[in-house]
């Protein structure tokens, strides 16, 4: 048996830079060789840094549950940071305990009965102004829904009519936050480079739109239980700044809008590459509404509806790395590894791992026949990863994604504009590169 202060194996190029180039190039094509060349613990070094991958749902669960404690968000996370602040995806310890305790009312069930008309509404507004054999693109429509659905729910705000200064400024923002990934991107932001200083320009602009919510919401005194309400209470009775209501607000707004709207993206794409499929889910929706919008009572009926998104969160989980820090040298499988140490795991290669997944290139929602619920066996199957730090919105999404895919599905059917290429771009998030240029059709 090896000793323990052995590293793992990885790939050791003499210029150890060369792994960063070629993971800024092709994340997930670096991560998928050295997978498949050195299995579940890979070690490797990208300049200073020392990085391991693991991929094995056991040794996962160590990092992201059991041994949690040593691990922080860290360097990976310094980026976001810059432009969320201390907010619930990138603060640390007892901090984090806090605010996610005043944060995890918005996100319980009996709110979902709230959100659930948005959801519909917004979608009605979006089929509304399309026409029968019109092209859009589906990336850009799901968007522009999602992020109308997250201010209404979130802040009872109507984007479109009230703030679409919101979208241009999140079009800069995001600019800049899609190029980066995750290894000495914070260097970019101290250099005055045109699409750093587009982003501060942005993060100001969205900055001032939303403290000016802020302000209303206070003026008008509407405490409806959303997140905005829970906030504002909150610093009334406690020591909430007005800086942190602003940095969990736009937390939750993007993190709540920009993965649903991909999964949504990626889902429309499947149905539209899979016509059994798509002829299973008019049966469903067909069967089970007859005609009309769905609501929260349809939800559990919904069944082959919900298996369709899970089985696209399979293929394309939107966030396809989830990266931490070690605080202290930890033990995993047989190595010691150093502290500091940031480590990788990839809700999408251990998706498409064929010890856990049957033919897992294939897109199969039988594949969640006999899981009801979508209970899967965790660390196989985990989107919205896992443990403490796991996803807080992930009820709200999986009520989205299936009161979307039923209200739009119910009356429109999808087709790629022919010779679209769909390619993922590796940025931040899995998103396709060339947008989603799709055709939309009336049902008869
Ligand atoms: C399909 C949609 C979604 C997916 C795939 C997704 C996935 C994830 C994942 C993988 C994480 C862990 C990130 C990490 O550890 O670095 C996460 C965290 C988080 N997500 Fe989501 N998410 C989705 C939708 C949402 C929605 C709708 C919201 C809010 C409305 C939301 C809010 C958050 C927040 C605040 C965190 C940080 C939680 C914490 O660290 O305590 N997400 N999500």
């Amino acid at each position: 048996m090896k000793g323990k202060s052995k590293l793992p194996p990885g790939p050791k190029p003499k210029i150890s830079l060369i792994n960063l180039v070629r993971f800024r190039r092709n994340s997930l094509g670096f991560l998928k060789q050295i997978y498949q060349e050195y299995g579940d613990i890979v070690h490797f070094k990208m300049g200073p840094l020392r990085i391991l991958l693991l991929n094995h749902p056991d040794y996962i669960k160590e990092v992201l549950s059991t041994q949690q404690s040593n691990f922080v968000k860290g360097r990976p996370l310094e980026m976001a940071k810059e432009l969320l602040g201390e907010g619930l995806l990138t603060s640390e310890g007892e901090f984090h305990k806090r605010q996610s305790r005043i944060i995890q009312p918005a996100f319980h069930r009996k709110m979902m009965g709230t959100y659930a008309p948005a959801m519909t509404e917004y979608a009605l507004r979006l089929m509304n102004k399309w026409e029968d054999g019109m092209s859009v693109d589906m990336m850009q429509e799901m968007i522009k829904m999602s992020t109308g659905i997250a201010g209404k729910t979130m802040f009872n705000v109507d984007i479109e009519e009230k703030a679409p200064e919101i979208n241009q400024a999140l079009d800069a923002v995001m600019g800049l936050f899609d190029r980066v990934s995750v290894p000495f991107a914070e260097y970019l932001l101290k250099i005055p480079l045109p699409g750093t200083i587009r982003f501060f320009r942005a993060k100001s602009k969205l900055d001032h739109t939303i403290y000016k919510v802020i302000r209303e919401r206070r003026e008008i005194k509407l405490n409806n239980g959303d997140l905005l309400s829970l906030l504002l209470k909150e610093q009334e009775e406690g020591e909430m700044s007005d800086r942190q209501i602003r940095d969990e607000a736009l937390t939750l707004f993007l993190t709540g809008f920009d993965t649903t709207s991909l999964a949504l993206t990626w889902t429309w794409y499947l149905i539209s590459q899979h016509s059994q499929v798509e002829a299973e889910l008019h049966e469903e929706l067909d069967r089970v509404l007859q005609g009309r919008l769905p609501t929260l009572e349809d939800y559990p009926n919904l069944k082959f509806t919900r298996m369709v998104f899970a089985e696209s969160m399979r293929l394309y989980p939107p966030i396809y790395i989830i990266a931490r820090q070690a605080v202290e040298a930890f033990t995993i499988g047989e190595y010691e590894v150093p502290k500091k140490t940031i480590v990788l795991v990839s809700p999408y290669l251990i998706h498409h791992d064929s010890r856990f997944h049957s033919n897992p290139e294939v897109f199969n929602p039988h594949n969640w026949d006999d899981r009801p619920g979508i209970q899967h066996p965790r660390y196989e199957y985990f989107p919205f990863s896992e443990g403490p730090r796991s996803c807080i919105g992930q009820h709200y999404a999986w009520l989205e994604g299936v009161m979307i895919l039923a209200s739009i599905a119910q009356f429109w059917k999808v087709k790629m504009v022919p010779d679209h290429p769909v390619e993922i771009a590796q940025l931040l998030n899995l998103r396709p590169k060339y947008g989603m240029k799709m055709e939309v059709y009336r049902r008869q």
